[in-house]
């Protein structure tokens, strides 16, 4: 059985006092399941969050690593500083990441090997633009970004791999996909998978769909069958919102 998740990306939102608020109300308001819940907060609100954590089953995830293990690398942050801090699941990958900061699938790629070696686990995201699906082009161009980031790992490293659909044109829109939408490309991708290397890996893999997900849309999605979950933008800012959505897987 592979593992359901819910995970909050905080992007670029909260200061210090508002991730110790937010954590707190979040834990107290935490709904019994048996999924496993992260949250990923700010660089600089890492190790408090870890701290406040400490003694619950939120788990605390960054938003992003440099590929080098360390040096000359102004402002950037590697997967050792994370991993001495308790943090060891980090996101790659995500559209803000590709579209704003300029990350290629070579340097995606990079990045989930360095994460790898250091025994991490990886959130890769991934996912078409408006034109693309516009184009009818969205599958190909999800497969390209699978394949040149993935599809060059061993089988075993796929088992510290979870996956992240994220549309970019439903990402902060508050238009999601539809849940017809996100299982026929979750199905897709399980199908890829499993060409590329076998069915046992395809089957055990967590795909998450990610894009404007919200209490009122979230069971709807998750009862199909390849979505294993969510990652999660605006909705994991506000802690009724984010329990509401752990509550529906
Ligand atoms: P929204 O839920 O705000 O659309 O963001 C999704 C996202 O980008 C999560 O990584």
């Amino acid at each position: 059985m592979r593992s359901k998740i819910v995970a909050g990306n905080w992007k670029m939102n909260k200061n210090l006092m508002e991730t110790e608020a937010l954590l707190s109300e979040l834990s107290a308001k935490l709904p019994d399941t048996d999924a496993e819940v992260m949250v990923a907060p700010t660089f600089v609100n890492l190790g408090v969050a870890v701290r406040h954590l400490e003694s619950s089953v939120i788990e605390v995830i960054a938003q992003n690593m440099h590929f080098a293990p360390s040096g000359a690398f102004t402002g950037e942050i590697s997967g050792d500083m994370l991993m001495s801090i308790g943090v060891d699941t980090v996101i790659v990958g995500h559209s803000e990441r590709r579209a704003y900061f300029g990350e290629t699938d070579e340097i995606l790629s990079k990045k989930v090997a360095a994460a790898l070696e250091k025994n991490m686990r990886v959130l890769f995201c991934f996912g078409e633009e408006l034109e693309e699906r516009k184009s009818g082009n969205h599958f190909k161009v999800v497969e390209e970004q699978l394949k040149k980031a993935l599809f060059t790992l061993d089988s075993k490293s796929w088992n510290q791999i979870v996956l992240a659909y994220e549309p970019v044109w439903a990402i902060g829109t508050g238009e999601t996909a539809s849940p017809e939408q996100a299982q026929e490309m979750h199905a897709f991708i399980r199908n890829t998978i499993t060409q590329a290397y076998d069915s046992g890996i395809a089957n055990k893999v967590s795909i998450l769909y990610g894009g404007s997900v919200k209490p009122n849309n979230a069971k709807e999605i998750f009862s199909k069958p390849d979505v294993d979950g969510g990652l999660i933008g605006g909705a994991a800012l506000v802690a009724d919102d984010f329990a509401a959505i752990i509550k529906a897987i």
